[in-house]
């Protein structure tokens, strides 16, 4: 989803008029695309720039600075990027002052590439270097190319109090750490996130604390595998040696802070505080993390449960460390103990070898599950990672085409299947804002992460209401508001 510019909403905890640094007056435009981590630092970016003087403008042609945050997840993504570059090459062509950034994925990917590829390019910084980003400014003013791509094993930004981009002021995201060390195949995320290390947990509870003072309602945690967050004070971010050290040494084991005992740090700081968090992984998700949510109404009934496939094949050359029987139990625990708990998911059609028995048992699988929602993509062969120098992508993109509509309208089916059991019952929702089809009705979401529109009434975002559904379609439910 792209966000074409941003507006400062609020800065939990930073004081205003703090501004260094001697770029007072100078403009800063921020795009960020691909996925919510990105959304999140591009607030971090927003943060340390603010820092240095900059003011934000939603309008490239007044920029000093226009930076992308970009994403390499798929290879439209990278297209994307490209062809917003195209579009900035005509405004520098008027305005040969303006400094242009690729910051994110594509930065860490593509490197030097991008200086050679796209002349126009003067900044280059990989998702680490954010810190560095006012002296690569300064190293662009003196004429120079600047290009910072070095990953970090601890960079977290956990001192860095983010800017709220295009917020609502109800709703934010929170990053509980950062990289990735799961190597799924397909996936480009280990190579330009780097190492999986989280965040000293009382910053994190920290932020909320503060989002929550300043009226946000409600925050997602966000890493690309939760379930294995870990952390301890003396330890360093070294999970095998936090886990070590954790099984020998009671202390080590108390003073260690898992993803279980973070969600409950964080939904114990109010009741009206509502809890999210995104990615979970079938193959770590633990008893611990289910009961945990059980304990605490506020941790919403809703678990993003990336399946990607339904064949044991393919989830073998995906590694992804799992089976079709090991994932349907995890469903089957999930709901056992949290009746109601609605789970998404993402699916890949076309993966190497992928065979027409092999998409059976997605679609069967789906039908299995009954998955409140899902996010769908075709394969897309990404440079260097384990699947591309391993497997062939060997299944012609009508194919993959096919495959993908077949699951998108099996998909459809199960959403609106799934938002007709809703109709008819009551939902307390948290009221985000006006709602995008008429200014007469708001929208929220329910605990199940499902968007109710209702007619606006005396309620304002931010507040929590009573919703009876009365209708619906396969994306939202509509409602009046009770009670
Ligand atoms: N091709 C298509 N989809 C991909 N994803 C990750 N890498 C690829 C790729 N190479 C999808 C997965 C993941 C989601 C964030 O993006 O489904 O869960
Ligand atoms: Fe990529 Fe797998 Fe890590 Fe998700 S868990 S970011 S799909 S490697």
């Amino acid at each position: 989803m792209e966000n074409p510019a941003y507006n400062i909403i609020s800065n939990p905890g930073k004081p205003e008029g703090t501004k260094t640094g001697n770029n007072s007056g100078k403009k800063l435009f921020l795009e960020s695309y691909g996925c919510q981590m990105n959304f999140s630092d591009s607030e971090i970016v927003a943060s340390i720039l603010s820092d240095a003087g900059f003011t934000a403008t939603g309008n490239v042609h007044e920029s000093d600075v226009a930076l992308l945050n970009t994403c390499s997840i798929r290879d439209h993504a990278e297209q994307r990027v490209r062809h917003r570059l195209d579009e900035f090459q005509s405004v520098k062509k008027r305005k040969p002052h303006l400094v242009i950034g690729i910051l994110g994925c594509m930065a860490e990917r593509l490197k030097t590439k991008l200086l050679e590829e796209e002349k126009i390019v003067d900044i280059i910084a990989g998702p680490d270097s954010y810190r560095q980003l006012p002296l690569l400014l300064k190293q662009v003013e003196s004429g120079r190319k600047a290009i910072n791509t070095i990953l970090s094993a601890e960079e977290t930004y956990a001192d860095i109090t983010p800017v709220r981009i295009n917020g609502n002021g109800v709703t934010a995201f929170i990053s509980i750490m950062r990289g990735c060390d799961n190597m799924c195949s397909f996936c480009v995320v280990p190579f330009t996130r780097g190492r999986e290390r989280s965040r000293n947990p009382e910053t994190i509870v920290e932020e909320a604390k503060s989002l929550f003072d300043t009226g946000y309602r409600e925050v997602t945690l966000l890493g690309q595998n939760v379930d294995s967050y870990l952390w301890h004070p003396l330890l360093g971010t070294k999970k095998e040696i936090i886990k070590e050290k954790a099984n020998a040494d009671a202390e080590d084991k108390a003073d260690t802070v898992g993803f279980p005992d973070l969600l409950g740090l964080v939904a114990t700081i109010n009741p009206l505080l509502r809890v999210r968090f995104s990615t979970s992984y079938p193959k770590d998700i633990s008893d611990e993390v289910i009961n945990v949510m059980m304990k605490h109404e506020n941790i919403c009934r809703h678990i993003h449960l990336p399946v990607q496939s339904g064949s044991d094949d393919v989830l073998m050359r995906m590694n992804r460390g799992y089976t079709r029987d090991w994932y349907l139990d995890r469903v089957k625990k999930i709901r056992s103990v949290i009746p109601g708990c609605a789970i998404s998911t993402d699916i890949i059609t076309g993966f190497c070898g992928e065979t027409e028995d092999d998409q059976i048992m997605t679609l069967s699988l789906m039908d299995e599950v009954r998955f409140d929602f899902a996010y769908m993509f075709k394969y897309s062969e990404r440079p260097g990672t384990p699947a591309a120098k391993k497997y062939k992508d060997d299944v012609p993109d009508e194919i993959k085409t096919k495959r993908l509509q077949e699951v998108i309208a099996l998909q459809q089916k199960l959403s609106l299947e799934s938002n007709r059991r809703a109709v008819g019952k009551i939902h307390k929702v948290l009221v985000e804002g006006k709602s995008k089809r008429s200014d007469k009705h708001l929208f929220g979401r329910n605990t199940q992460n499902a968007v109710v529109v209702f007619p606006e009434g005396t309620c304002k975002p931010g507040d929590y209401v009573n919703v009876i559904a009365d209708g619906c379609t396969a994306a939202t439910l509509t409602g009046k508001v009770i009670g």
